[in-house]
């Protein structure tokens, strides 16, 4: 049931907030302000590595929580497509642990993964929604996302549970390795207890602003999106969702590769979405940004209060979120990269819930 909503993608971008606190209420105790994992399927603590694989969104938010675990833990990620780790007879050892994740629980590439992890005797999480799936069955440990079911081909709600879910690990984590304090951990827990207000408010906010810009957008046929840091994967993630849904051309690049070769395409009839939050990277985005201003490029700038205030190049759109912590910053940002994708798709009149070509659970390599 789409309720009053014109397709499923579009109810379950504004559920976000409501799942997110359920999927965030499973691993953080709100009111000691910690994270509480269960340590007999994965102990965080004593692992050397983990082997982090998974397919298409479910990967970028793999990616996203590489930079957490290796920053807040201080481990190591390895991180693959699936398509890929199955294949690379990657070495590994018995004091490493694996995760994959996946909303359906079915992918096969995830599952041929997971199958070679176990095979090498690695201890095995399954970040999941479905957790009747075979990839939760064959896990040690299954972490829920608890987004509830997600219909849209495109995925949304799951994206941003599955954030939640590994922040919260790698808070977790860090708290075991003892390379995050007390003080930190509850510093962190608390801006992720600020998610679904700060979600809701950012969905009432931007609506008009996604859709007029979505209307100039549908009349591109490429679009570049930019982001350093963790925005890197969620400018993969805007570049995946608007192509898969409106078919219009885009690709996703780690901002600072902008000089080694894609600037050659930048002019008047390429936008440059630029994802950057006033964080430790920003003035190196917007170096970039001013490469692309200097080209005739038009950037449409996904940012900040901050931001925003800070940055005086002239921009196609700038679309203002609140000053958030730096944690929760993907999260947020995952809204209008949703949303602009959704309501492009929706003025070129494409099928939005069932894209041409694509299933909801890939089942075959
Ligand atoms: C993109 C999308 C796909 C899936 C991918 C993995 O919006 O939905 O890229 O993320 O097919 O699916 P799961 O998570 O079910 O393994």
């Amino acid at each position: 049931d789409k309720g009053n909503h014109r397709h499923f993608m579009e109810k379950e971008i504004h559920e976000q907030p409501e799942v997110i606190s359920h999927a965030l209420s499973n691993y953080i105790d709100f009111h000691s302000q910690t994270v509480r994992l269960d340590e007999t399927a994965i102990d965080f603590g004593k692992v050397s590595r983990l082997a982090v694989s998974a397919c298409g969104t479910a990967y970028l938010s793999g990616l996203v929580g590489k930079y957490w675990f290796e920053r807040y833990a201080r481990l190591p990620v390895e991180i693959d497509v699936a398509s890929e780790f199955r294949y690379r007879e990657m070495p590994l050892s018995k004091d490493e642990a694996a995760l994959f994740i996946s909303q359906s629980g079915e992918t096969a590439d995830t599952l041929a993964s997971l199958r070679y992890c176990k095979e090498q005797g690695l201890r095995i999480g399954g970040i999941v929604n479905v957790k009747e799936s075979t990839i939760a069955r064959e896990s040690d440990g299954v972490y829920p996302i608890l987004a509830g079911p997600e219909i849209g081909v495109a995925s949304t709600k799951a994206f941003t549970c599955q954030l939640a879910v590994l922040a919260s690990l790698a808070i977790g984590a860090g708290r075991m390795r003892g390379t995050l304090t007390e003080a930190e951990e509850k510093q962190m827990v608390r801006s992720l207890s600020e998610l679904p207000r700060i979600m809701s408010g950012v969905l009432n906010d931007i609506q008009p602003q996604m859709e007029s810009l979505a209307r100039e957008l549908s009349k591109f046929h490429h679009v570049l999106y930019l982001g350093r840091g963790t925005s890197y994967p969620m400018a993969l993630e805007g570049a995946l969702k608007l192509k898969e849904i409106s078919y219009i051309h885009a690709e996703g690049y780690a901002a600072g590769e902008l000089k080694h070769g894609p600037i050659a395409l930048i002019d008047e009839n390429m936008p440059v979405i630029v994802i950057a939050p006033h964080d430790r990277f920003f003035e190196k985005t917007v170096s970039n940004m001013q490469e692309v201003a200097a080209r005739g490029g038009r950037i449409i700038f996904i940012t900040d209060e901050k931001g925003a205030a800070a940055s005086k190049l002239p921009t196609m759109a700038t679309i203002v979120l609140p000053n958030v912590a730096e944690l929760i910053a993907p999260m947020v940002f995952a809204l209008p990269v949703q949303l602009l994708a959704y309501h492009t798709a929706v003025f070129m009149g494409t099928d939005v819930d069932q894209p041409r070509n694509l299933a909801k659970s890939v089942t075959v390599e």
